[in-house]
């Protein structure tokens, strides 16, 4: 394949990645933005690997080789993981992002079949080879800490060093002052330069364990975003160690998205985007009702009765959260969704920006469960219709509905909008206990004169409400 056909591909696919972003912003149009994901992915792997700079029988052995170890694993892995570990296995692939910048910079580093033909075109890429190993490092290590945190195996308490931000300023003047010295030493084509550059792939790999390990459970969702950002950023300093215009292109386009998501993510929080990297938040304090302990007596319900408050109610708002994902009960609401709509009841979903593990898990769930799009609301577009609503189920969640979050200036999760689903008649609360939430705070919600326990595994709990109601 010449050089030409191999940019047609290349910009056929950057278009085609375009498209890709584009219907992903949409449930309609995902499925679409998924195949055009696939095509530009494949042209760009075949001109890859028919272009003329892979060379000689032994370059396509081990690449057939490496793509056949590598596509074992991630098919073993996608068909063993469960829908749940979603967001430990995204993070700790990228950390496999970072990591192949670290090695690609090292391995440029250590080519010298590399020529340059002026004396700036080689500072630039000594520059790259640094800022892609730092950024590299960086996803690396924290990204391992965030799959760590997200799979329960790291504590979710932010951990805070003594005058942490000083420290992090100290190792960001490091290592500036190291990338002089790396670039001087390289320069001179002196083998010292290797010191400097090994001294920062430490750093770097430290600072990326404590940027994550100081951000507290409720930020997560802002940490996952981020790293998902930073993966971008790694592909992209790659592309330019390997002069490889399409992996800059993509890696820009991952980068600048994930960017834009953690923006996003900090405003559905109501966080400083700067706050949350520097650390801290989510901090418990104690006292108040961020305490763990509960707060007065809690009304349990049984199965007759919640079927019977949904069959007379006219408008119903289902608020789902992580423990519907843990329950796989999404069919069985989307079944009892149907009984109450054929009934006439109005029923809606409030779906907040942080429910579940994941930026848009509930929405992944219920359409896989093929409730219908348009009975499917963000958080802003319903907060203020509960006055309204008859009955609220709240299944699985928890965080996202705690009322602490807006009255308790103390709570680990203080100014983060909630659905205020207490403002309504009377909200049911789907959980197995009175077990506290990803961000460990108690919820006063369940101990509010309206609220309603309904005790049990969502699935097992809305199988028998549905049968109830089908009786
Ligand atoms: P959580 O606050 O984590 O609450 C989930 C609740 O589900 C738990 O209290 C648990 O109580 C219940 N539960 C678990 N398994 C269940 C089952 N089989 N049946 C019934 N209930 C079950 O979830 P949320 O309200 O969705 O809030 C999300 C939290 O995760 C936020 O703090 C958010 O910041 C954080 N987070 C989000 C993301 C993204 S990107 N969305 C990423 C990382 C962290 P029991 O154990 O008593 O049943």
């Amino acid at each position: 394949m010449s050089e030409g056909l191999v940019t047609v591909s290349y910009i056929a696919a950057t278009i085609l990645f375009i498209l890709t972003l584009g219907g992903l912003s949409n449930q309609e149009t995902a499925r679409r933005g998924n195949i055009f994901g696939i095509i530009g992915m494949t042209i760009a792997i075949l001109a890859t690997i028919f272009g003329p700079r892979v060379d000689g029988a032994l370059s396509y052995i081990l690449i057939v080789l490496m793509m056949g170890i590598g596509g074992a694993i991630g098919v073993t892995l996608a068909r063993k993981v469960e829908m749940t570990q979603m967001p430990e296995l995204v993070a700790i692939l990228h950390s496999l992002v970072g990591l192949a910048a670290v090695l690609v910079g090292y391995v440029n580093f250590m080519d010298t079949t590399i020529t340059f033909p002026t004396h700036v075109e080689k500072v630039i890429h000594e520059i790259e080879i640094y800022v892609g190993i730092l950024i590299g490092a960086i996803t690396f290590s924290g990204s391992i800490i965030a799959f760590g945190k997200l799979s329960g195996k790291i504590g979710g308490n932010p951990l805070l060093l003594p005058a942490r931000h000083w420290l992090n300023l100290g190792l960001l003047l490091i290592t500036i002052w190291l990338g002089s010295w790396f670039i001087s030493a390289a320069e001179a084509g002196s083998a010292v330069a290797f010191i400097p550059l090994m001294l920062m792939t430490i750093i770097a790999l430290a600072f990326g364990v404590h940027m994550v390990m100081a951000i507290g459970g409720a930020d997560m969702p802002v940490v996952v975003s981020m790293l998902n950002s930073y993966s971008g950023w790694a592909a992209s300093a790659t592309g330019f160690m390997l002069s490889n215009d399409l992996l800059i292109v993509v890696g820009a386009l991952v980068g600048s998205s994930g960017a834009i998501l953690s923006y996003i993510m900090c405003r559905a929080m109501n966080r400083n985007f700067i706050s949350v990297i520097a650390g801290g938040f989510g901090t418990t304090t104690g006292g108040g009702s961020s305490s763990d302990e509960e707060q007065g007596e809690v009304v349990a319900i049984e199965t007759e009765e919640v079927a019977a408050l949904l069959s007379d109610a006219k408008e119903v708002m289902i608020i789902p959260g992580y423990g519907m994902a843990v329950a796989q009960a999404q069919h069985t609401v989307n079944e009892i969704t149907k009984v109450l709509r054929d009934k006439k009841v109005n029923v809606r979903f409030g779906i907040h920006p942080v429910a579940g593990r994941m930026p848009g898990h509930m929405n992944v769930l219920l359409a896989e469960a093929k409730v219908p799009y348009d009975i499917v609301f963000e958080m802003e577009e319903i907060n203020e219709d509960f006055p309204d609503v008859d009955v609220s189920v709240i299944i699985g969640a928890n965080d996202i509905v705690n009322p602490s979050a807006l009255d308790d200036p103390n709570s680990p999760i203080a100014g983060m909008p909630v659905l205020e689903c207490w403002k309504g008649n009377t909200t049911i609360v789907l959980k197995r206990g009175m077990a506290t939430g990803y961000a460990g705070v108690q919820n006063p919600l369940f101990f509010k004169e309206n609220t309603r326990m309904y005790f049990g595994d969502a699935k097992e709990s809305l199988d028998a409400v549905l049968k109830a109601l089908q009786s």
